[in-house]
Parts: C-alpha cells; sequence; structure tokens
C-alpha cells in the first residue's frame, strides 16, 4: 500500500473495511455466481473467488481498460478458472447474459463514477443480469470527514441511496456498519 493508499495494483477499498463480514451479510456462498461492477483491481473479485469455487463463477467488471488487463494478469498468475475479467460500461450495458448473477457488488462506485442521477440504465442493467431472489450490495464511504478518501461533496448517505436505489423496485433489506464505510443489501 503506497502514501495514496493505493495497492499494487490500483485503488481499493477492500482492505480498508472488514471485507469478510462484508462477504458473510451478502450470503454469497459455493456455487453461486457474483459480479463485481467496477472492480478496480479486482480485490473483491479474486475474494469471492474462494467463496463461489469451481463450481461458481465471478464476473469482474470495469470500464478501464488498464485494471482489466492487470486483472487477467493476475488471473492467469493465480491460475484462477472461475473468474472473468470483462470490460464493460456500467452505465450503459452490462456485458453480461439475463438472468446469470446471484449477487451484484458496486463498491465504492456509486460516488467515483458520479452514477447518482446518471443511473437510468444501471439499475435496469443490474435487474436484467440477477436471478430472481438476487442481491444487490452498494458499498459506500460513510457521508464524514476522513484522512482519507473523497471530499464530503462527494459522499453518498445511506438514505441517498436508498432514495436513488428503492424507485428502480430494488428493496431494502439492511445496512451494514463497516466502519469507515457501510454497505446496503437490497433484494428485489
Ligand atoms: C474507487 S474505484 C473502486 C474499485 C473497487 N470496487 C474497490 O472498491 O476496491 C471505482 C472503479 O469504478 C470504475 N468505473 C467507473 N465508472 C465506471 C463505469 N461506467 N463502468 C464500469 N466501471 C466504472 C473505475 O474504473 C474504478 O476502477
Amino acid at each position: 500500500m503506497n502514501r495514496m493508499g493505493y495497492g499494487r495494483r490500483g485503488p481499493s477499498s477492500f482492505n480498508k473495511l472488514d471485507s469478510a463480514l462484508a462477504f458473510r451479510e451478502m450470503g454469497l456462498k459455493n456455487g453461486d455466481a457474483f459480479a463485481d461492477l467496477g472492480c478496480g483491481a479486482g480485490d473483491y473479485s479474486l475474494y469471492a473467488c474462494s467463496i463461489t469455487g469451481a463450481e461458481g463463477k465471478v464476473y469482474a467488471v470495469d470500464i478501464s481498460e488498464d485494471m482489466i488487463s492487470g486483472l487477467r494478469e493476475e488471473i492467469r498468475r493465480r491460475n484462477l478458472c472461475n473468474i472473468i475479467a470483462v470490460e464493460s460500461d456500467i452505465c450503459n450495458s452490462i456485458r453480461l447474459s439475463d438472468d446469470s448473477v446471484d449477487c451484484c457488488l458496486l463498491a465504492t462506485v456509486m460516488h467515483a463514477a458520479k452514477l447518482m442521477g446518471n443511473d437510468k440504465n444501471l439499475f435496469p442493467e443490474i435487474m436484467r443480469i440477477l436471478r430472481p431472489g438476487g442481491c444487490l450490495a452498494i458499498i459506500e464511504c460513510k457521508k464524514e470527514e476522513t484522512f482519507f478518501g473523497p471530499p464530503l461533496s462527494m459522499r453518498i448517505s445511506p438514505e441517498e441511496l436508498d432514495g436513488a436505489v428503492s424507485p428502480y423496485g430494488f428493496k431494502k433489506k439492511k445496512c451494514v456498519d463497516l466502519g469507515y464505510y457501510y454497505m446496503m443489501l437490497f433484494s428485489y
């Protein structure tokens, strides 16, 4: 981790919160398909592989060619077979099939990609790829001053997030405290 809080392969929130707790709360299990939307360096995706196992699948999606090629290298290095890195703009269309995913994660993407109010295609696309009964997990920085992370003006409160997501038909299940972060879980 360098001075900017970036890991070797790029910026990541993964090591700044209790990721094991986040995955337990998501309820991800062996055999599931998991989509990490805006995966960045892919730390959540690489961890998810160990949960979903050989019978499951992990789709790591990012708009950045650099992030995706770096992750593909890491996948090759670790010789993983149950993860696919997909270059795709999630605000446009997500290059995954209908009803193909049990759980979608957006980890510190909503604020970074300025998706609040620019989510016209995002949530319908997430609904399209989620299997009925699937789960949407959104991790964001708490809306408070911290020594790292985005300025307060870019941060999204749980209430604002719920207000943006619920109109699309997702139902809020719970909000999990992750220290500097929170995770909101939705079903549909
Ligand atoms: C702050 S990083 C978060 C990375 C990772 N999810 C994490 O928390 O460790 C935001 C990521 O979202 C990606 N991103 C931004 N806009 C996107 C879009 N429209 N489609 C797909 N990915 C996008 C960026 O390339 C970047 O890798």
